[in-house]
């Protein structure tokens, strides 16, 4: 379609970034570059300062409703609620750029794709300019940590001031060396999501540094600096500089009062299977007063080896958390709790909300929904009091239904969460949702073997990517759907930047989602007890303890683990302890299947996955 008649011409765009003082003249060609494609009514750029306008337009709009006081609550199209794996892709110039998990494409051909969909289709709407930094400023990875988003969707600004350090500074002495990111809504109504049709497109054009997205206002869609650029982007960059990694990680540390000790902890664990609630996890009651535990990031962590001290640093590129709402309350996560109530500025994104009291509520907040439900509607907007008999017993809330808030509003944010240097990690664990055979806890003290644990990585997939929920797959470090790169020349990387530490962390293997195959129960209690193998985790690794070697790693023995206040069925510890052998050996096949498809994989790694094998047969 032709551009629409107007306006270039009529808005004064240069005099739109004057009077916001972005005077970057790259950043200023892209603007103008995507202003005339999407044909855009009008521009404005943002700073962070502009927050408290933004949301009373939004409510104005209603774009946005009052969630009470200093809260809000938003709701998407409902054809749009998850992040899309299928229509996600990585392109580059290079064909040997494609790896198994990437969806790589050539970018000469998605280029003028995402563009033609792009064109003319913000006609009506303001492009709002979002430039940001997904670092703490001064981060010796800062070269790679600036971008500017531009998209048509007021929500997704409010959004990006939360999640990423906002405003013109970060990027107006920077010359060329930002990421641009492009994001056009689309109609929602006509993209044929989920379909053979589905008009929808994701793409980083990871070698020009380039993110498009069309199709989406979702935030894991959406929020480009987080998920696009924090993520795929970096993850490439990462391994094209040669210097660092940069992985779906939580990072947090574990202060012990007593000794003065503290630790660093991160580690991948796939959408929606709590990488969230254990950065924010507080030291259970029954343990006293004796730990804390600070958070420092729940999604993304960035890695180097520094040179100085032989350790592997991490930090937290974002500026926010974006957590999964089911399941929330002052038992799991009392510190969520607080980080979310009124006055925190958090939007809500698809749970329960009722229009008079301008409450909200998911399923888990309490134990069973309000018993009055004058005015409650569910996440699509549909009045509860109007259900019919088969609608009667859906859920209020999206399984995926999120909350937004800054990382300020976290009661155990670090104290120098925003130190420049990151911090040194002592641990690197994986884990994910895992019904059977994986134990509570297995330490792996070998560099090759914790990347190759890390690589075979399996779990339920879960309602943060859409039409996946609990198939069994792989998902290689948590990094499945955010791969930029071949995964042999990502285990290859994985063992450079980690080798390089003289001082490497140790590797565990965690799984809090075990369930007795009778009734289905969880067997272990988790949230806050997640800290107790934790714990065990470090003692290992100060040599306080031992544990029992199995063929798989270090389990704890159940003497060691400090269960102080905890009333574990004995049956089920047993079996969050135990190694099925014959389990393992038959994933063991599985393994080499998935390891299989990966050309160009280090020896190391089949060294290690055989040693595991033989391991396990000579039990
Ligand atoms: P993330 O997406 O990886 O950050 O995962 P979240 O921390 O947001 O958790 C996703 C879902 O899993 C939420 O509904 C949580 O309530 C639930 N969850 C998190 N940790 C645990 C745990 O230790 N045990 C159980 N049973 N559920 C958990
Ligand atoms: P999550 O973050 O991993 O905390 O669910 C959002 C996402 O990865 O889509
Ligand atoms: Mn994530
Ligand atoms: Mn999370």
């Amino acid at each position: 379609p032709a551009l629409p008649e107007k306006l270039c011409g009529v808005t004064d765009i240069d005099g739109v970034m004057d009077a916001a003082g972005l005077s970057n003249q790259h950043v200023r060609d892209y603007v103008h570059r995507y202003f005339e494609l999407t044909g855009a009514d009008r521009i404005e750029v943002v700073n962070a300062s502009d927050d408290a306008r933004l949301l009373r337009e939004a409510l104005d709009a209603g774009e946005l409703a009052p969630a009470g006081e200093g809260r809000y609550y938003s709701r998407s199209h409902p054809k749009d609620t998850a992040r899309s794996e299928e229509r996600t892709v990585v392109a580059t110039s290079n064909p040997a750029d494609a790896g198994v998990y990437n969806n790589w494409r050539p970018a000469a051909e998605m280029r003028p794709l995402l563009e033609d969909r792009m064109r003319g289709a913000s006609a009506g709407k303001t492009m709002y300019v979002v430039p940001y930094l997904m670092a703490p400023p001064g981060s010796p990875l800062e070269a790679f940590a600036a971008g500017v988003e531009l998209t048509d969707t007021r929500t997704v600004v409010l959004h990006m001031i939360r999640m990423a350090r906002v405003g013109v500074d970060h990027v107006n002495d920077l010359g060329d060396s930002f990421v641009r990111a492009v994001h056009v809504t689309g109609d929602l109504d006509s993209l044929g999501q989920g379909t053979p049709d589905d008009q929808r497109w994701f793409v980083t054009l990871a070698d020009e540094r380039t993110i498009l997205h069309y199709g989406s206002s979702y935030g894991g869609n959406a929020l480009l600096g987080k998920i696009a650029h924090g993520l795929r982007q970096a993850t490439y960059d990462g391994w094209a500089s040669g210097d660092f990694l940069a992985e779906q990680f939580l990072l947090l540390g574990i202060t012990d009062k007593q000794t003065g000790r503290k630790y660093h902890v991160c580690g991948g664990m796939p959408s929606a299977s709590g990488k969230t609630n254990l950065a924010m996890t507080l030291a259970p009651d029954a343990l006293g007063d004796r730990y804390r535990v600070d958070f420092y990031g729940d999604d993304i962590a960035w890695l180097r080896a520094d040179p100085d001290d032989g350790r592997i640093y991490a930090i937290n590129p974002e500026y926010g958390a974006f957590g999964v709402a089911k399941d929330t309350n002052e038992k799991t996560n009392p510190t969520a709790v607080e980080a979310i109530a009124e006055g925190t500025g958090t939007i809500f994104t698809n749970v329960a909300y009722n229009e008079q009291t301008q409450d909200v509520w998911w399923e888990g907040k309490t134990k069973f929904p309000p018993a009055d439900v004058t005015g409650w509607r569910d996440w699509k907007g549909e009045l509860i009091s109007e259900r019919s008999e088969e609608e009667k017993d859906a859920p209020w809330a999206h399984p995926n239904s999120r909350f937004t808030t800054t990382l300020a509003n976290i009661p155990n944010i670090a104290p120098d969460y925003e130190n420049p240097k990151g911090v040194p990690v002592d641990a690197i664990i994986f884990g994910g949702r895992t019904r059977d055979r994986e134990p509570l806890v297995r330490a792996v003290t070998d560099l090759a073997e914790g990347v190759y644990d890390g690589l075979t990585l399996g779990a339920e997939a879960t309602f943060a990517a859409e039409g996946t929920e609990g198939v069994l797959r792989y998902d290689p470090m948590s990094m499945r759907p955010f791969m930029a790169y071949p995964e042999g020349a990502y285990a290859a990387h994985w063992l450079k930047v980690i080798g390089a530490a003289t001082d490497q962390p140790i590797f565990a293997h965690v799984n809090w989602f075990q369930r007795d195959p009778e009734d289905g129960h969880f067997l272990w209690p988790g949230y806050r007890d997640n800290l107790r193998p934790l714990l065990w985790l470090m003692q290992l690794r100060n040599g306080e303890v031992t544990g029992r070697q199995t063929p798989v790693g270090v389990v704890p023995t159940p003497e060691e683990l400090d269960l102080t206040g905890m009333d574990l069925r004995p049956g089920d510890l047993d079996t969050l302890l135990t190694i099925d052998t014959a389990r393992w050996q038959q994933e063991m096949a599985h393994r080499e299947e998935h390891l299989a498809q990966f050309p160009d994989l280090p020896e190391a790694i089949w060294t290690a996955h055989r040693r595991v094998a033989a391991a396990l047969d000579d039990q």
